[in-house]
C-alpha cells in the first residue's frame, strides 16, 4: 500500500509541550464511526485519507466502538492490512478509565484495571506497545499516587512510550503532573473537551498545562457536529443527534441555532465552513498542540482539513465570535 509522498508537506506539526514529540495540527479520533456497527469500507477510506493528508496521530480508547473494544480491533486489522511498514510513522493512543468489563476491576483508575486494560488493548490492536496511554478520567476513590505509579510502571515496562491524562481538572492535573515528575515519567499530553461551545479549559487548565510544559489535544472540537452547518435546517437523518447517541436532539435549541447561524455567516465571510472556522479558532492558541476531530467519512475529514488554509483571525473577527457566543 502506498501513500501520498507529499503528506508531510501539507500538514503543520506542533511540538507537544516541552517534549520531543510533534503532533499534526489535526488528529483523528475513533470514538464513533469505527465500531462493528459501522461500515468497514467507509472507515478504512477515512483512515487512509487521514494518513495521506499527514495525520499521523490516531486516538483510541478501550471502550470505543460500539461494541466496546471493536474500534481497537478494527483499527488493528487495518493497521495490518494497509499500514504495514508504517508503524514508526504513526503515533497511536489508547486509554482506560471508563467501564470496560464487569466487576470491581473493569473501571476507574486502580493499578489492577489500568494494567489489565492496556494488556487487552494491545491484544486487540495486535501491537507490542502503544505510543500514548491515557488515564481517561480522574478516579475519586483511588489514590492519585496509585494511578500515576501504575502509568509510570507501564512506561518502564515498555508497554507505552508516553503517558497522557484526560478530563482531569486543573488542580488535579497539576498534582498528577508533580507525581509523574517525581517518578521521572513526565506527563506528555492532556486531552480536555474544548470547543467554541465548551470553554472550561480556558479558566485554568490551559494555563496550568502551559506552565507544566504539557501538550494539549482538544477533543470534540466541533461539539460533536453542532459546530457545523448540518443542524441549521433541522436534524438530518444520518447525523449523530438523530441517533440520540451521546449528542441528544434536545441540545439543539432555537437559541443555539441562532448562534450557529451567526457563526456560519462569519465563517462564510472568511471563506470557510463553520466546521473549518471552529477548528481554526482552536488552533489560533499556541498552547493547543492538536485538534482531535471525529469524522463519519473521508469527505467530512477532507472538509475539516481545509481549516488549515486559513488559521488567522483579525481582532474584529475574534470580537464578533465572542459577542455571538455571549448572546443568550
Ligand atoms: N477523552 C475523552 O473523554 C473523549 C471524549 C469524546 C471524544 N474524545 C476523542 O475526541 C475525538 C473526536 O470527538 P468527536 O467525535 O466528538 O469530535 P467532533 O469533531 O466534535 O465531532 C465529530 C462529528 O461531527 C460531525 N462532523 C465532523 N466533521 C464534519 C464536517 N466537516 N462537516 C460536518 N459534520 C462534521 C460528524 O457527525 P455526524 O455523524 O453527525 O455527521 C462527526 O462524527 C473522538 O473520536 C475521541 O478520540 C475523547
Amino acid at each position: 500500500m502506498t501513500f501520498n509522498p507529499n503528506r508531510y508537506n501539507v500538514m503543520p506539526y506542533r511540538r507537544c509541550g516541552r517534549s520531543g514529540i510533534h503532533l499534526p495540527a489535526i488528529s483523528l479520533g475513533l470514538w464513533q464511526n469505527f465500531g462493528d456497527i459501522d461500515q468497514k469500507s467507509v472507515f478504512r477510506d477515512t483512515l487512509r485519507t487521514a494518513f495521506d493528508h499527514g495525520i499521523t496521530h490516531f486516538d483510541l480508547a478501550n471502550n470505543y466502538g460500539p461494541p466496546p473494544g471493536s474500534a481497537e480491533e478494527n483499527f488493528g486489522a487495518i493497521l495490518r492490512s494497509d499500514f504495514m511498514g508504517y508503524r514508526d510513522e504513526l503515533l497511536l493512543a489508547t486509554k482506560a478509565g471508563y467501564t470496560m468489563w464487569s466487576g470491581p476491576y473493569g473501571d476507574w483508575g486502580s493499578r489492577k484495571y489500568l494494567m489489565a486494560s492496556l494488556h487487552q488493548s494491545l491484544q486487540r490492536l495486535k501491537l507490542d506497545y502503544i505510543d500514548i496511554f491515557y488515564h481517561h478520567r480522574p478516579d475519586p476513590n483511588t489514590p492519585l499516587e496509585e494511578t500515576m505509579s501504575a502509568l509510570s510502571d507501564i512506561v518502564r515496562q515498555g508497554k507505552a512510550l508516553y503517558i497522557g491524562l484526560s478530563n482531569y481538572p486543573a488542580d488535579l492535573a497539576k498534582k498528577a503532573a508533580a507525581i509523574l515528575q517525581e517518578l521521572k515519567c513526565p506527563c506528555l499530553i492532556h486531552q480536555p473537551k474544548y470547543s467554541m461551545l465548551v470553554r472550561t479549559a480556558e479558566e485554568e487548565l490551559l494555563h496550568v498545562l502551559d506552565e507544566e510544559g504539557i501538550g494539549v489535544i482538544a477533543f470534540s472540537p466541533l461539539a460533536q457536529g453542532l459546530l457545523t452547518n448540518k443542524y441549521l435546517q433541522g436534524i438530518p437523518t444520518d447525523s449523530r443527534a438523530s441517533r440520540e447517541h451521546f449528542l441528544k436532539s434536545t441540545a439543539i435549541t432555537p437559541e443555539l441555532i441562532i448562534k450557529l447561524s451567526a457563526l456560519n455567516d462569519l465563517a462564510g465571510e472568511r471563506g470557510q465552513s463553520l466546521a473549518q472556522m471552529a477548528i481554526a479558532w482552536l488552533l489560533k492558541d499556541r498552547r493547543l498542540t492538536s485538534v482531535l476531530v471525529g469524522a463519519r467519512n473521508a469527505g467530512q475529514l477532507l472538509d475539516s482539513l481545509k481549516a488549515l488554509d486559513n488559521l488567522a483571525f483579525s481582532q474584529g473577527e475574534l470580537d464578533r465570535i465572542e459577542s455571538i457566543l455571549a448572546t443568550t
